[in-house]
């Protein structure tokens, strides 16, 4: 939890008489046992965060994992803890994309799912503090990179008649309404999920995504080991990014297999109600 949450916390308990509770994950997963087993996968923004926690349960589940970002010296540290690869890629570079991918292809030996996770929020306060810098650092890195990302490995796949997965992070803001840029670039995703599923299937290409409700990372500033307390999120409790990486890790072993072009919200339904009070 940064400093400013704490305060925030404290003085809303002296105002308000609300108690600052201390809430912990309790939580049990799935024992590995080979369920990626074969599978190939690239996961952008790897190197910390959910991507990272995502590549650690790959891993465990028999996959062969390669994880990219902009930090050479987090994904080094990250793919040396958790016996994957890694390469740099800077997700708002599309014209790296075709060598990229062709690198990656070679040094998985045949890569066959792509994780599209890496993001940013720059969470304007407000309508008025979107600025065009803003706007477009956030459709570059959440939207178009992935994109077109997702339009290289498609060609590669496809031409060599590959059955293949592919998984985004959108988020639980995707299918909400928004007046910030991030808001925007989830619903886009969404969009294109249903999209290419739909477009790919005879292809024997899955895509889907999983959207997290405000789960613990840099982006929030929540420690996974801190307390979890957060009274907007319907269980009070900030998700971990394990918890994510289990559904994801479902949504790309062959388990999942007639599942396409949908979006598992991951948020015990903080945002499916728009009828009762
Ligand atoms: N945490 C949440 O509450 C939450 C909720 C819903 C959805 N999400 C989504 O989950 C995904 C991961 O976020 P996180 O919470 O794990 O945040 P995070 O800890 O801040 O990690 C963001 C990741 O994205 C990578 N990244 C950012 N800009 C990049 C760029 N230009 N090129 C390549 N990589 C880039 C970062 O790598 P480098 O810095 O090394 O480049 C880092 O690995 C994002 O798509 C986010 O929108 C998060």
């Amino acid at each position: 939890m940064s400093i400013k949450q704490i305060i925030k916390r404290g003085l809303k308990y002296i105002f308000t008489g609300t108690p600052v509770k201390d809430i912990r994950a309790e939580i049990t997963y799935s024992e590995p046992d080979s369920k990626l087993k074969g599978k190939k996968i690239v996961i952008t923004g790897g190197g910390r965060g959910l991507g990272a926690a995502m590549a650690e349960k790959f891993v465990a589940e028999k996959a062969e994992v390669l994880i990219t970002g902009r930090n050479e010296e987090s994904l080094k540290k990250t793919a040396e803890k958790l016996n994957c690869k890694y390469l740099v890629l800077d997700i708002t570079k599309p014209e790296k994309f075709s060598q990229f991918i062709k690198q990656a292809d070679e040094m998985l030996g045949g890569v066959n799912c792509l994780v599209n996770n890496a993001g940013i929020s720059l969470h304007e306060k407000t309508f008025f503090d979107v600025t065009p810098e803003t706007f477009d650092a956030q459709i570059n890195t959440n939207f178009k990179g992935a994109f077109f990302l997702t339009q290289e490995f498609i060609t590669l796949v496809k031409n060599k008649n590959e059955k293949a997965n592919i998984l985004f992070t959108s988020s639980e803001t995707g299918d909400t309404m928004d007046f910030r840029p991030y808001g925007f670039t989830k619903a886009a995703i969404n969009s294109m999920i249903q999209g290419l599923a739909y477009l790919f299937a005879k292809d024997n290409i899955r895509i889907n995504a999983v959207a997290p409700g405000i789960t613990a990372s840099d982006m929030t500033g929540y420690k996974t080991d801190g307390n979890l307390y957060l009274e907007i999120n319907a269980t009070e409790r900030v998700y971990l990014p394990e918890e994510v990486a289990e559904t994801a890790c479902f949504l790309l072993s062959d388990a999942s297999g007639c599942i396409s072009g949908q979006i598992i919200v991951c948020n015990n339904a903080r945002t499916v109600n728009v009828r009762w009070k």
